[in-house]
């Protein structure tokens, strides 16, 4: 196990109708707020009615700022940060999925800095102050609520980056499981694959002696597969929508980080599918992890034959790791099935004519991952694999 700094200040507040509790919780952080949400889902579900509500009942002012995309955009961003420093915003408010949070995070760290916030995502600038940001959570998946990254998209090029911050964990994430009812069923499945994906990358790592935080992601991601199941019929089911919510939220919240490296390859080369194609990103994921997992998996076998009798129940092989490995690829791409997700650019109905170009624009800043470490070549052959519903 590896030396390792776990610091996570954010306040979950947890359950039904917490969001009645976002007044009280925003006015420890301003007075005067810039209120961020997406496309509508918000308006249509009556939590923004709701929203208003709190903050009025605590005198607290607001302008607002709707509209933040799915993969969210630079230019609201800017035009966001503009906002706030005219109307001298205090604190963000972010009430929605991933993208909005992301969205709140970006402008959160541009209005103090006096350069163009596109620099925090190419490294030529470092965090060094940012707004506090409060969330209400409608859709689990991405972990923003208590993560410390926020991936946006650059639509000059068609870059989608991350960059991160300890500064950017929200002050305060309201986790109501209810406001995810809403959630059509492929956007649930979207928001599983991706939470599992965070595990994924954290899981396989060469790092030794982690055997509890192993077991932390092992328990998580049982929980996960367990309760998506529930939610293809159920979706009003509270008890399995309050598990995935607060798995989300585990699984990218650092605490299954601890004391090893982690990978992101996957990640990685599924921003470049989601910047090109504006696919969904858990769609992005479930594509592409098994190709990846069949790409890397003779770098460790042992750790991929411990994930997929723990996780997946295939009966150990230990004269054939590889038998036993395709056995339980096989059933994570049965799950991904259930679900309705897309195994492949086939599936996906995406082009396959960019894939060496998203293999260049993924390591031009030099080559990603840890597990295996993979150049321009190697994430080709991933796409290739991952390209055709055969493969
Ligand atoms: O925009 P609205 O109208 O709210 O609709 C959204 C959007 O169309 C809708 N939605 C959200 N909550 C809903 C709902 N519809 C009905 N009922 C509800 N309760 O769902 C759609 C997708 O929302 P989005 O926020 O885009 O999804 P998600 O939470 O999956 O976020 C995806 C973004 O997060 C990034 C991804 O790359 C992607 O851009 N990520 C951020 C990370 C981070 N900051 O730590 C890590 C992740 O790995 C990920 O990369
Ligand atoms: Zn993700």
């Amino acid at each position: 196990m590896d030396n390792f700094e776990y610091y996570n200040p954010t306040k979950i507040i947890f359950g039904k109708g917490t969001e009645a509790q976002v007044g009280a919780e925003t006015a420890h952080c301003g007075r005067k707020i810039l209120l961020h949400y997406g496309g509508g889902s918000i308006k249509k579900s009556g939590l923004y009615d709701r929203v208003i509500r709190a903050l009025k009942e605590r005198g607290i002012k607001w302008v607002e700022l709707g509209g933040a995309q799915p993969n969210p955009r630079l230019s609201l961003v800017r035009t966001g940060i503009e906002m706030c420093r005219k109307e001298e915003v205090d604190c963000i408010l972010a009430v929605g999925g991933g993208s909005v949070i992301d969205s709140a995070k970006a402008i959160a760290m541009g209005v103090p800095y006096a350069g163009d916030v596109w620099d925090f995502f190419v490294g030529k600038a470092e965090v060094k102050a940012a707004l506090p940001l409060g969330v209400v959570l409608t859709f689990p998946a991405a972990g923003s609520e208590n993560s410390t990254g926020t991936v946006i998209t650059n639509e000059d090029e068609w870059f989608k980056r991350s960059a991160g911050s300890p500064l950017l964990r929200p002050k305060f994430a309201i986790l109501n499981p209810e406001l995810s009812y809403t959630l059509p069923a492929y956007q649930t499945a979207c928001g599983v694959a991706d939470m599992m994906a965070h595990i994924f990358e954290r899981y396989f790592s060469k790092t030794e002696d982690v055997d509890l935080t192993d077991r932390l992601s092992e328990a998580t991601l049982k929980t996960i597969i367990k309760h998506a199941g529930i939610l293809m019929k159920e979706p009003a089911h509270y008890a399995a929508r309050a598990e995935i919510m607060w798995a989300g939220t585990l699984a990218h919240n650092g605490l299954l980080d601890t004391g090893r490296a982690s990978d992101w390859a996957t990640h990685a080369m599924e921003h470049e599918l989601s910047a090109l194609y504006d696919i969904a990103h858990g769609a992005g994921l479930a594509l592409l992890f098994p190709s990846w997992m069949r790409y890397v998996y003779p770098v460790f076998p042992a750790k991929f034959m411990q994930f997929f009798e723990r996780v997946w129940d295939v009966e150990p092989d230990y004269v054939h790791p590889d038998r036993m490995i395709a056995e339980g690829i096989d059933r994570l791409k049965t799950f991904y099935r259930s679900l309705g997700l897309p195994l492949s650019f086939q599936e996906a109905k995406l082009p396959v004519t960019d894939l060496d170009e998203m293999a260049e624009k993924c390591t031009r800043g030099g080559p990603i991952g840890s597990f295996k470490t993979l150049y321009k070549e190697d994430v080709l052959a991933i796409y290739r694999m991952a390209s055709s519903l055969h493969a």
